[in-house]
C-alpha cells in the first residue's frame, strides 16, 4: 500500500517544496490549495518524475470551515492510507490592525489555527502506521509580538504551542509533531504580505530547498528552526525583556 502525505498549501513555496522533497522520499501525496491550475502542474511533473508514486490533488479554500472535513472525506473515498501531514497553508497581512479588514484577520485565524488544528484532530485516528508525523509550519513570528503583523505573530505563537503540547501527547503513540518555524523565506509570502519592502525580507532570505530539508530531517523534534541566523533570533527573542523584542519586530515590518 501506498505511504502518503497531505499537504496543505501545496501550491506554491514551502509546500511545493515538501511535495518535491517526499516524493523524492518515495512518499505519495495528496496535495490541497485553492489553484487549481499550479496543483495540476505540480501533479503532472511529480507523476512523469515518480511514476511508482500516486499523486492525488485537491482543491480547497481553508477560510471554509467545512474544508478539512471534505479533506477527511476524500481521503476515506479514495481509500488513502496516510502517514504524514503537513499543515503547511497559511497567509499574513502587513498592517495596523485596526487598518485591515476584520473579515482577513478571520480568514487568517481560520487557515492559520482552525484549520491546521481541524486537519490534526481529523486524521489522527487515520495514523495505523508504525510511525507517523506532523509537521506544523509555524514561524520564528512564533517568539515574540509583531506590532504591523499583530495577528499573523500571535496566530503562530498558537501553532508553535498546540505543536509542542501534541509532541508530548502523541509521542506515546508513534506521531512525531513537529514546529517548523522559518524565518524569512523565499517564496510567495512576502509579496502575498506585502513584506517585500520590509527590512525583515531585504536583509536576508532563506531558500525554500534548505528549510524543508532541515525539517524533514528533524521530524522527531518538537521545534525545528532552520539557519544559525534563524535560531539566534529565537533564542534572543526569549531572553531580552518582551518589549524590546517586540519594538525589534515592528522596526522589522513597519
Ligand atoms: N516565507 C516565509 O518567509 C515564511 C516564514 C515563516 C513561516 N512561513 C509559513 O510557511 C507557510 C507556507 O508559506 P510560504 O512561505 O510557502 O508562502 P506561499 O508561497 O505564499 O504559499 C502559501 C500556500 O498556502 C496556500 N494557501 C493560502 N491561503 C489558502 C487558503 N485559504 N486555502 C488553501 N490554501 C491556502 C497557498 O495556495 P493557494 O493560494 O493556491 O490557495 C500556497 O500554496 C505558511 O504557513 C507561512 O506562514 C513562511
Amino acid at each position: 500500500m501506498n505511504k502518503v502525505v497531505l499537504i496543505t498549501g501545496a501550491s506554491a513555496g514551502l509546500g511545493e517544496e515538501f511535495a518535491f522533497q517526499l516524493a523524492e522520499q518515495g512518499f505519495s501525496l495528496l496535495l490541497v490549495a485553492r489553484r487549481a491550475s499550479r496543483l495540476q502542474n505540480i501533479q503532472r511533473q511529480l507523476q512523469l518524475q515518480y511514476p511508482e508514486l500516486v499523486i492525488h490533488y485537491l482543491c480547497a479554500d481553508l477560510t471554509d470551515n467545512q474544508a478539512p472535513q471534505k479533506i477527511v472525506d476524500y481521503l476515506h473515498a479514495q481509500s488513502l492510507q496516510l502517514v504524514g501531514l503537513i499543515n503547511n497553508a497559511g497567509f499574513g497581512q502587513r498592517g495596523l490592525f485596526s487598518e485591515i479588514s476584520l473579515q482577513t484577520h478571520l480568514d487568517m485565524l481560520q487557515v492559520n489555527i482552525c484549520s491546521l488544528l481541524a486537519l490534526t484532530y481529523l486524521v489522527i485516528p487515520t495514523f495505523t502506521q508504525q510511525q507517523s508525523f506532523i509537521v506544523n509550519v509555524a514561524s520564528t513570528a512564533a517568539f515574540q509580538a509583531g506590532p504591523n503583523l499583530a495577528v499573523y505573530y500571535a496566530s503562530k505563537a498558537f501553532v508553535l504551542s498546540f505543536s509542542e503540547a501534541l509532541h508530548e501527547e502523541l509521542k506515546e503513540r508513534n506521531i512525531q509533531v513537529s514546529a517548523l518555524c522559518p524565518g524569512a523565506t523565499d517564496t510567495e509570502f512576502a509579496e502575498v504580505a506585502e513584506l517585500s519592502d520590509s527590512v525583515l525580507f531585504t536583509l536576508r532570505v532563506m531558500g525554500k530547498q534548505v528549510v524543508v530539508r532541515y525539517s524533514l530531517a528533524h521530524l522527531n523534534k518538537a521545534v525545528v528552526i532552520p539557519g544559525i541566523v534563524n535560531k539566534f533570533g529565537a533564542l534572543m527573542a526569549q531572553l531580552i525583556p518582551r518589549a524590546i523584542a517586540r519594538k525589534l519586530a515592528y522596526r522589522m515590518q513597519k
